[in-house]
């Protein structure tokens, strides 16, 4: 009898693309459901499913429904029966979810219990989940590590994603489902989401327009990149029996301030930035960067892409797209 599917939540998404790409070379069948969120251009999303689709013919089924609908979840599950699932469907931004709060709850939160419940109906083995180095908000300490104290998110959207761990820990204790969840660090590579710096600041300086900078340029962030993140979580999932409930962080543990990320973008396009500066934004954090301790330790993860060589190779992709 054929493998039983592995499900992939948010499946049109930047990261999933990666991740469902890494799946079905290892020769997975894989169901992606998402609800082609409007709030990026949906366009970019046919266009990961389309690419999905005819590279991987009869190993890739798309199913639009949305996580806040428990009945659409459940008949999904039902009809797919899957035997793992990977739940990276979320509403994802930090500076957008201070405007909306109730709308990341919903679709983080309720969504997460959604696929939860339904994963322990249908005969789900094993889930992951993404979560976000934003749950470590302004900490003092650094690099941070899972062990650390995560009470002090600074924005609904981190505070919806330490409440999906809280909620997935549960999940584990009553049911004993292998669950984990892995805290991504700010992750850029092709087909990255168009709101995020370094694909917004690709596009503007390389047609000479100016960039808006948050705060003094110092602040920084663990840029990791996706096919990185992608070998981190398929080494979570194949692993997690192991270890019933865990919380992995997935970066690069090598934070590049803002105003160097600026310079290495300037440096691939081969143009200079015009840069206007702003105030920092409320609810960003000052830097980011993962310990990588457990996971080197546990999920033999070790991120293999500089962040320069990485930039150029998102820029590659971008020019792909959009040809002169
Ligand atoms: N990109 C990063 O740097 C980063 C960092 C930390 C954590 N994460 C997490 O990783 C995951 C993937 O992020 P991404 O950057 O690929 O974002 P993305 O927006 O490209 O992908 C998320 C997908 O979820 C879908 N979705 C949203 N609400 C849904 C709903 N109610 N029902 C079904 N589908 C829904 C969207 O349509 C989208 O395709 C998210 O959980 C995000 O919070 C991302």
């Amino acid at each position: 009898m054929a493998q039983r599917p592995i499900l992939i939540t948010g499946a049109a998404g930047f990261i999933a693309w990666h991740v469902s790409a890494s799946l079905l070379a290892r020769g997975e069948r894989v169901i992606g459901l998402d609800n082609l969120d409007p709030w990026y251009d949906p366009k970019f999303k046919r266009q990961n499913l389309h690419d999905l689709s005819t590279h991987n013919p009869g190993l890739f089924e798309f199913v639009h429904a949305d996580i806040v609908d428990a009945a659409a979840v459940g008949a999904c599950f039902a009809a797919h029966a899957p035997r793992a699932v990977v739940h990276l469907a979320a509403k994802a931004g930090v500076r957008p979810s201070i405007a909306d709060p109730a709308g990341y709850a919903a679709a983080n939160v309720v969504g997460t219990a959604n696929i939860l419940t339904a994963s322990q109906r249908h005969g789900v083995e094993r889930v992951v989940i993404a979560s976000s180095s934003s749950v470590y908000g302004n900490s003092a300490e650094a690099p941070f590590r899972e062990e650390m104290d995560v009470g002090g998110p600074i924005s609904p959207y981190a505070a919806t994603k330490r409440a999906c761990e809280l909620l997935a820990f549960t999940h584990h204790h009553l049911t004993k489902m292998p669950t984990a969840c892995l805290r991504f660090f700010t992750v850029y590579g092709p087909r990255q989401r168009p709101d995020l710096a370094i694909s917004r600041f690709l596009g503007r300086i390389s047609r000479g327009e100016t960039i808006e900078v948050f705060g003094d340029g110092t602040s920084s962030r663990d840029y990791t990149y996706a096919s990185d993140i992608a070998a981190g979580v398929l080494a979570a999932m194949d692993r997690i029996d192991r270890f019933g409930y865990r919380v992995w962080n997935l970066g690069h543990s090598a934070p590049v301030a803002l105003r160097d990320m600026i310079a290495a973008i300037a440096r691939v396009v081969g143009r200079s930035a015009n840069i206007t500066h702003r105030p920092m934004q409320p609810g960003d954090v000052e830097r980011t960067w993962a310990d990588l301790t457990r996971s080197r330790a546990e999920l033999g993860y070790e991120p293999r892409t500089e962040f320069e060589e990485g930039v150029r190779r998102q820029w590659e992709w971008m020019r792909t797209q959009h040809p002169e």
